[in-house]
C-alpha cells in the first residue's frame, strides 16, 4: 500500500474495519485489506477513486455533508451509511470521519474506519419484526425469566387479563390463577419446560375483575444460542367461545331430556289427575254436608294447581303440530301488554313499547308467541311489585318492549327497572322448577315453557341486564328458519 502517506496503511490490515484515507476531494489515497475483502473489490478498483462511488446512493448525500465537516471543522463525526459491495450487495456500515494532517503533505486528509454491522443490523430487523408481530397479535403472551417473573405482556395478554401492564410485570403468571386447577397440573408444567421441552395445556385464569377466561396455553423454552435456558414463552389461545357453546350445548341436551321426560309425567298423571277431578265434582254434587263440600274444594283448587303445571310440562314437551301462520309480532307485543296491564298488580306500572314498524311477519304459532310474552311480562310485574313492597318510597315500575330487525332476525327485547336476576341465577332461571317466589305463588315453569317454544321456532332467548338496572330477556327469531 502507499507508503507515501502518512499513516502506514499496512499497520491497519489487521484490522476487521474498513479503512480509507481519502484527500480533501474526497478521492481514495488508500485502504486496508478488509475493505478489499468486505467489498469484494481489488486495490486498483478502489485507489483514485471517488469514496461516493463506493456507497449506497441513498449514503451519498449525508457522507458528503460529514465529510465537508469534518474538514471544515476539524471535528470527528460519526454517522451510520451502506456501502454497495463489488457483488452488488448492501453493507451497513458504522462510520467514523477524522482528520489527519502531516509534515509530508500539506493538505488534510481524511481517515475513514467502517465497521460492519450488516448482522448486527439484520439482527436487529428480525427482533423488531418478531417484536411488532408479538405486540399486534391477537394472541395474548407473555414472556418470563428464568424464576417464572413476567417481564414481558403483549397488548393483548394486558386486554385479556384486566390488569394494567406495570400490575403484572415483575410479577409470576400466577397473579391470574383462578383456583381451578390442581397443584400437580401446575408442576407437570413446570417440569415439562424446565426440561427445555413444550407443554400445551387448557387453562382458566381469573381477570382482575374476577371473571374466568378460559385459554389453551403453549409454553415454549427460550433457548440461548449457546445451549441453556433463558426463559418461557407462553401464547394464549382464547376458548371462551368454544366453552360457551358446550355449555350451551349441554344445556340444550338437558332440556331435550327433561322435555322428554316432562311429556312422560304429563302423561302418566294426567290422566288419573281427570279422574280424581270428575270424581270430585261427582260427589260434590251428590251430597248436602257442608264440612265435605267445603273440603273438596280445597282439593278442587289443588287439582287446578296441578293441572296447571301439568298444562305448562305439556306446552314445553309438545312438538310444535300447531298451524304455522305469518305473525304479525308487534301486533302480538301490543295484544300482550293489553293483557297483563289490565291486571290488579300493573296498575301503576307503566308499560312503553318501542316497535319498529317495518319488521315482517313470521311463520309463528301466535297463541304460543303470546304466552311467552305474557309469561316474561308477568315475571317482570311479580318483580316490580316485590321490589315495591320492599322499598316503599315513590319508585315506579317501568317495563319496556322493544322489537328490532338485527341481520336476518327479528329480536324483541324486554326490559325492566325492577331488582333483575343475578349472574348466578340467570344460570337456572330457564330451568324447570326454579323460582324464586314464596311457596304458592310461582310454580317456576314459566320461562322454561317460554325456552321450549322459543326454541321450537328455532329462536333462542337469553336473559341479561337491563339499562334501566333490571332484567332483559332478549329474544331472537330467524326470518329464515330452516324446519
Ligand atoms: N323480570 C324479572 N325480574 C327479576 N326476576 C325475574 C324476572 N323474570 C323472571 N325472574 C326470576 O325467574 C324466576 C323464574 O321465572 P319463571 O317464570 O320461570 O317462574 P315463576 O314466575 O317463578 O313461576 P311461574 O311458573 O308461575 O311462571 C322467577 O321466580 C324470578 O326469580
Ligand atoms: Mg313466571
Amino acid at each position: 500500500m502507499n507508503n507515501a502517506n502518512q499513516i502506514s496503511f499496512e499497520a491497519l490490515n489487521d484490522f476487521s474495519e474498513m479503512s480509507f484515507l481519502l484527500n480533501p476531494a474526497v478521492k481514495i489515497i488508500d485502504a486496508n485489506k478488509s475493505v478489499l475483502t468486505t467489498l469484494k473489490i481489488s486495490l486498483s478498483a478502489v485507489i483514485h477513486k471517488e469514496f461516493i462511488s463506493l456507497l449506497h446512493p441513498a449514503s451519498i448525500l449525508k457522507v458528503e455533508h460529514a465529510i465537508i465537516k469534518c474538514l471544515k471543522e476539524r471535528a470527528k463525526v460519526e454517522l451510520e451509511c451502506k456501502f454497495r459491495s463489488g457483488d452488488g450487495k448492501d453493507i451497513d456500515a458504522q462510520c467514523y470521519f477524522s482528520v489527519c494532517s502531516s509534515r509530508n503533505c500539506k493538505e488534510d486528509q481524511v481517515l475513514v474506519i467502517a465497521k460492519d454491522v450488516t448482522v448486527d443490523r439484520q439482527k436487529e430487523l428480525d427482533r423488531l419484526r418478531f417484536y411488532n408481530v408479538a405486540h399486534n397479535t391477537v394472541n395474548p403472551l407473555q414472556i418470563t425469566d428464568l424464576g417464572g417473573k413476567m417481564i414481558y405482556v403483549n397488548p393483548a395478554f394486558v386486554k385479556m387479563s384486566g390488569y394494567k401492564e406495570e400490575e403484572l410485570l415483575g410479577h409470576a403468571p400466577a397473579v391470574l390463577a383462578s383456583g381451578m386447577h390442581t397443584k400437580k397440573f401446575w408442576d407437570e408444567m413446570w417440569s415439562t419446560i424446565s426440561a427445555g421441552n413444550v407443554w400445551v395445556g387448557e387453562v382458566a385464569n381469573r381477570k382482575k375483575d374476577g371473571e374466568i377466561i378460559y385459554t389453551q396455553l403453549l409454553i415454549s423454552p427460550i433457548m440461548k444460542e449457546e445451549g441453556g435456558l433463558l426463559g418461557y414463552f407462553g401464547i394464549h389461545r382464547d376458548l371462551t367461545e368454544k366453552k360457551t357453546l358446550e355449555r350451551q350445548l349441554v344445556h340444550t341436551q338437558k332440556m331435550e331430556s327433561i322435555g322428554t321426560l316432562a311429556a312422560g309425567v304429563a302423561h302418566e298423571v294426567g290422566n288419573p289427575l281427570a279422574s280424581i277431578s270428575a270424581l270430585v265434582q261427582i260427589i260434590q254434587r251428590s251430597t248436602e254436608e257442608v264440612f265435605i263440600k267445603d273440603k273438596l274444594e280445597l282439593v278442587k283448587k289443588q287439582i287446578t294447581r296441578i293441572s296447571k303445571i301439568i298444562r305448562d310440562l305439556v306446552d314445553f314437551s309438545r312438538p310444535s303440530n300447531y298451524e304455522l301462520k305469518l305473525t304479525d309480532v308487534n301486533a302480538n307485543v301490543t295484544e300482550s301488554i293489553e293483557i297483563v296491564r289490565v291486571g290488579k298488580k300493573a296498575k301503576d306500572i307503566e308499560f312503553i313499547s318501542e316497535l319498529d314498524e317495518d319488521i315482517v311477519p313470521l311463520h309463528l304459532v301466535a297463541d304460543q308467541l303470546q304466552q311467552v310474552f305474557v309469561n316474561i311480562l308477568i315475571n317482570a310485574v311479580d318483580a316490580i311489585v316485590e321490589m315495591k313492597a320492599s322499598l316503599k318510597t315513590d319508585y315506579r315500575g317501568k317495563i319496556c318492549v322493544k322489537t328490532q330487525r338485527v341481520n336476518n332476525n327479528i329480536q324483541i327485547i324486554f326490559y325492566d327497572n325492577g331488582p333483575g336476576v343475578s349472574a348466578e341465577n340467570s344460570m337456572k332461571i330457564f330451568e324447570p322448577f326454579f323460582t324464586t317466589k314464596k311457596e304458592g305463588k310461582g310454580t317456576g315453569l314459566g320461562l322454561w315453557v317460554s325456552y321450549g317454544i322459543v326454541k321450537s321456532f328455532q329462536g333462542d332467548i337469553k336473559v341479561g341486564v337491563s339499562e334501566l338496572g333490571g332484567a332483559e330477556f332478549v329474544i331472537h327469531f330467524p326470518i329464515h328458519p330452516v324446519y
